[in-house]
């Protein structure tokens, strides 16, 4: 079938049901691009194929799948015809249909723009924070995210969550923190001298990891870079003079792995309510002089969730596993846990794009 307007590789239509939408894709970008640069409050959280949030119906039409998605839907749902948005580019004009929709998720439409590198500080030996100066503002809700390129050194964008509470008018500066990954490209690109004045591309805003209203018990989990989220998290809740109670408890290996403890400290000392921090160390020498918590940071649940908190996780895959393993052992709500995992390309790679 040929595009509405005849051509084979160029605009599609795409006609979303739930939403009651219809938008046009640019014949290269994915039906989760397409939705979110048109303001549609798609479903979405991962952007790389790996969690399922963007599963929808196709009902008519034909895509190209950028990676498999066998292993993230049902054999149910596959035999139904559902595929990724955010893995699927319309071949031709297509219809899908959404099950579900927040209607509070953020509804930021995608910008896609030019930037700058213009600061580069080690937080710890193997995190960065970056600062990008970026040549349009770009609105976001604390605990979103951007994916990041970089022409002629890392052409496949890479997602980072924005570290700090946005500006109402929205940010012409933004800042990540990025942890470097075993032979991972970009985030061990980003620890060297050549990224700083490099310019990038950034696109924005993903996700639907966002505080949810509520008056009850902020219950956050975090690990390595995962803090950056979290820490926008409460930011920007503190900025709305929220005064709700938080436990964060925050994971690392070892002393040198901690950061942000100072910016917490200072959090804390401005809360309205019960605001309790526990960085805790997995790995750190029994004769160190740690004075703090030592273990997992799922050993604190049981002993520290309120019954009616809402859990806010990000960070390492196993860990945010462990966690649910843990909040299930005693059926904590479902509904109340919300996460994002960083995922990389080891947990969802599957190169060979493949035709619909
Ligand atoms: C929603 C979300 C938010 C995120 N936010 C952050 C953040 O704020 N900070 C942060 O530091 N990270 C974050 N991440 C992770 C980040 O997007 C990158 O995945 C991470 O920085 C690694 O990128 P890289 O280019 O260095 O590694 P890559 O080059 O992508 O490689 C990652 C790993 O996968 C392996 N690998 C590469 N290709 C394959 C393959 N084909 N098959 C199997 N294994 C392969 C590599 O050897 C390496 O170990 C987030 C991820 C998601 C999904
Ligand atoms: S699988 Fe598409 S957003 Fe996670």
């Amino acid at each position: 079938m040929l595009s509405f307007f005849g051509l084979k590789n160029g605009p599609k239509q795409v006609q979303i049901e739930g939403v009651d939408a219809a938008i046009v894709s640019d014949g290269k970008e994915t039906i989760l691009t397409a939705a979110l640069k048109a303001g549609i409050r798609y479903p979405n959280n991962c952007r790389v194929g790996g969690c399922g949030a963007c599963k929808c119906q196709l009902k008519s039409g034909k895509v190209k799948e950028l990676t498999e998605s066998a292993y993230i839907l049902t054999a149910e749902e596959l035999k139904a015809g559902y595929i990724l948005a955010c893995q699927s580019i319309p071949k031709t004009d297509v219809v899908v249909h959404v099950d579900h929709i927040d209607a509070g998720a953020p509804s930021h439409p995608l910008v896609t723009t030019g930037g700058t590198i213009t600061a580069r500080r080690a937080l710890t030996h193997d995190i960065v924070e970056l600062t990008v100066t970026l040549d349009e503002p770009l609105r976001y809700s604390a605990g979103q995210f951007a994916a990041v390129s970089v022409p002629g050194v890392v052409e496949q964008a890479r997602s980072y969550s924005f570290a700090r509470a946005p500006s109402a008018n929205g940010n012409t500066e933004v800042v990540f923190y990025v942890r470097a990954v075993p032979n991972g490209v970009m985030s061990n690109w980003v620890q060297g001298d050549a990224a700083l004045n490099h310019r990038v591309v950034v696109e924005g805003p993903y996700g639907e990891f966002y505080l949810r209203e509520s008056g009850s018990q902020i219950y956050a989990i975090a690990g390595g870079s995962g803090l950056a989220p979290v820490r926008a998290l409460l930011e920007q809740a503190l900025n709305d003079k929220c005064n709700r109670p938080v436990v964060f408890v925050f994971g690392a290996r070892t002393q040198k792995d901690l950061y942000c403890l100072d910016d917490f400290a200072s959090l804390r000392a401005k809360w309205n309510a019960d605001f309790t921090f526990i960085p805790v160390l997995s790995h750190e020498p029994e004769d160190s002089d740690w004075k703090g918590e030592r273990g997992l940071v799922t050993q604190f649940i049981e002993k520290r969730i309120d019954p009616q908190a809402q859990v806010y996780m990000c960070g390492p895959p196993p860990m945010i596993d462990a966690a649910i393993a843990e909040l299930e052992r005693f059926s904590f709500r479902a509904n109340d846990i919300f996460f994002d995992k960083f995922l990389d390309q080891s947990h969802t790679a599957a190169p060979e794009k493949k035709a619909g």
